[in-house]
């Protein structure tokens, strides 16, 4: 191979590289489009969503008390309290405008105050957060004591915010 051969093929190379991160950019800026793309969905199907995600949630706050009731470590709590919290941040984004509609136990409040909603839901947030730090911490009474603060944030926006 002489100079000029390795040359056009170090160029070649270049090029492919450009063309790779050219690529790499195209893709990460589709992402980006992707994830902030507006999709249609019906109002019942959002509605079915959120409420089996809330039927969900017992089921995670039975895992969650369950770790802390039984021996062993607090692993369990742990990643149910982090569904919570995943669920928590983008629980608003599940009660649009349009989504007050028959079988929705969602009282207009959700609409009509949604600064105290989007509060609410922030409170359950922390509160879910507060029982993963703890249980990562492995202190069973600590934990117990998010648990009931978390507990707490779910009957206050039920209060206002649900019938
Ligand atoms: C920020 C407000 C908010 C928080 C926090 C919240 N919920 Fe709810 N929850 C609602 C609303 C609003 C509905 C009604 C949804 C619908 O029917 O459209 C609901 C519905 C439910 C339902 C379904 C009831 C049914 O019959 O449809 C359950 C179960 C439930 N929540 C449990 C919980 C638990 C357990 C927590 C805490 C771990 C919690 N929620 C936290 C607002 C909240």
């Amino acid at each position: 191979m002489n100079r000029f051969e390795i040359g056009t093929l170090g160029l070649a190379a270049c090029g492919a590289a450009a063309l790779v991160a050219t690529q790499a950019n195209a893709e990460a800026h589709d992402d980006l489009e992707t994830e902030l793309a507006t999709v249609e969905m019906s109002a019942a199907d959002i509605v079915q969503a959120r409420r089996v995600t809330y039927f969900l949630t017992t089921q995670a706050v039975g895992q969650i008390k369950g770790g802390i009731e039984e021996g062993g470590d607090l692993r369990r709590t742990r990643f149910a309290a982090q569904l919570l919290v995943r669920w928590a941040e983008t629980l608003p984004s599940m009660f649009p405008e349009g989504t007050d509609i028959e079988g929705s136990r969602a009282l207009p409040t959700v609409w009509s105050d949604r600064e105290g909603f989007e509060a609410a839901a922030a409170a359950y947030r922390d509160a879910a957060q507060g029982v993963m730090d703890a249980a990562e911490t492995g202190d069973r009474e600590a934990t117990n004591t998010a648990f009931l603060t978390m507990a707490g944030t779910c009957q206050a926006c039920h209060d206002t915010y649900r019938q």
